[in-house]
């Protein structure tokens, strides 16, 4: 716990002890990403997501990455963690789908009957089979700032009649770490900074605007999470500007800051070529297949089943590869 905090023009301050929230670390780390954002702004307009990825340097590579930076900090940015990244409690559905082999009758279970439940796993020999073709059917639900009263209502419910509320306690948890609010961080991630509510209109609908000036009486009071999850999606993403940004900063982190990061090749631990090869062949569709009685599955595992992802054999080994574990054999002595 600090008695200090540092301001986004890098100045800092001395707080009475009742408002000691923030670590200066954390303080200088977000001077250096809006710093960081500031300079390279200009070229993330119009960026679509995957360009914005390649931009952030986060794309998968196709071999060993090269590029680990020991000056880049690994550890969950705070902002991610209590805020963007909680934003996809949004897609969690109302319910677990089992599917028989047949396909042809399918059953929703309600999420709320079954918080801390796995027996649905063990109702008869293929119940988990039934659920991981389900799992593989069902969609999620829609990345909007809308969730399921499962989450909102009904979460832990347990025998009870009423739950927890999901997003009341993201929203809390935001303020308990004392994250900066949703307008510092569209500074940070490159908008400008609002004086009015109405200075969101770029962001945000009307409508959502109307909503905010209603419940908060100053635009700088607005959560993190709620005003990233108001914001409008940015074409080809299914997150808004500054959520956009928040996430793609921790993973450009955990990827460049990691020095045991799966694909670094600059280190003795690495793996050897053939052997990342047989990593990158890999799948969640293949992990199912082998570790499930399922006969069929979609290609890409979490992408719904359509003409361009269409199920495949488990037995086909062109489609869904196998991982050829010989890379790995060593002589006994070795
Ligand atoms: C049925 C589905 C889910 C339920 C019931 C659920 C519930 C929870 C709960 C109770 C918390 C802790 C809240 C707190 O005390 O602050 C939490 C945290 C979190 N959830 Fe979920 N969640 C679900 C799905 C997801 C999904 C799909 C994602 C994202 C892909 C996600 C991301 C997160 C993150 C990032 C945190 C914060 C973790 C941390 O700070 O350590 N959750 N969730």
């Amino acid at each position: 716990m600090l008695s200090v905090r540092w301001d986004w023009q890098g100045n800092c301050e001395l707080l009475p002890p009742d408002k000691i929230i923030n670590s200066d670390l954390y303080c200088q780390q977000m001077m250096k990403l809006k710093q960081k954002v500031e300079k390279q702004w200009p070229e993330l307009i119009n960026r679509k997501g995957e360009n914005y990825l390649r931009y952030y340097r986060v794309t998968p590579s196709t071999l060993y990455s090269r590029d680990y930076d020991e000056n880049v900090n690994p550890g969950i940015v705070n902002g991610f963690g209590s805020g963007a990244f909680r934003f996809l409690h949004t897609l969690v559905s109302d319910g677990i789908v089992s599917c028989p082999a047949s396909y042809q009758a399918a059953y929703k279970y309600r999420l709320s009957d079954h918080y801390f439940n796995p027996s649905l796993l063990e109702i008869s020999p293929s119940s988990f089979d039934d659920i991981l073709r389900g799992m593989a059917q069902q969609s999620a639900a829609e990345s909007d700032p809308y969730c399921t009263a499962e989450v909102t209502n009904l979460m832990f419910k347990s025998s009870n009649s009423w739950g927890l509320d999901l997003v009341a306690m993201d929203i809390q948890r935001g303020r308990d770490h004392g994250i900066a609010s949703y307008n510092d961080y569209r500074e940070i991630c490159g908008l400008r900074k609002a004086q009015h509510f109405q200075d969101l209109a770029g962001e945000m609908s009307q409508d959502r605007i109307n909503a905010l000036q209603q419940l908060y009486e100053c635009v700088d009071d607005v959560d993190l999470f709620v005003g990233g999850a108001m914001e409008k999606d940015v074409p080809g993403s299914i997150l808004g500007h500054t959520f956009q940004c928040l996430v793609a900063e921790q993973f450009y982190r955990t990827r460049i800051g990691d020095r045991f990061f799966y694909d670094n090749c600059e280190m003795p631990h690495s793996f050897t070529s053939d052997q990342l090869m047989e990593i990158k062949k890999t799948s969640m569709a293949r992990l199912i297949c082998d570790n499930s009685d399922l006969q069929y599955i979609q290609k890409k595992a979490f992408e719904l089943e359509s003409p361009y992802n269409p199920k495949y054999s488990c037995k086909d080994n062109n489609a869904i590869p196998y991982m050829d574990l010989t890379h790995w054999r060593k002589d006994r002595f070795d």
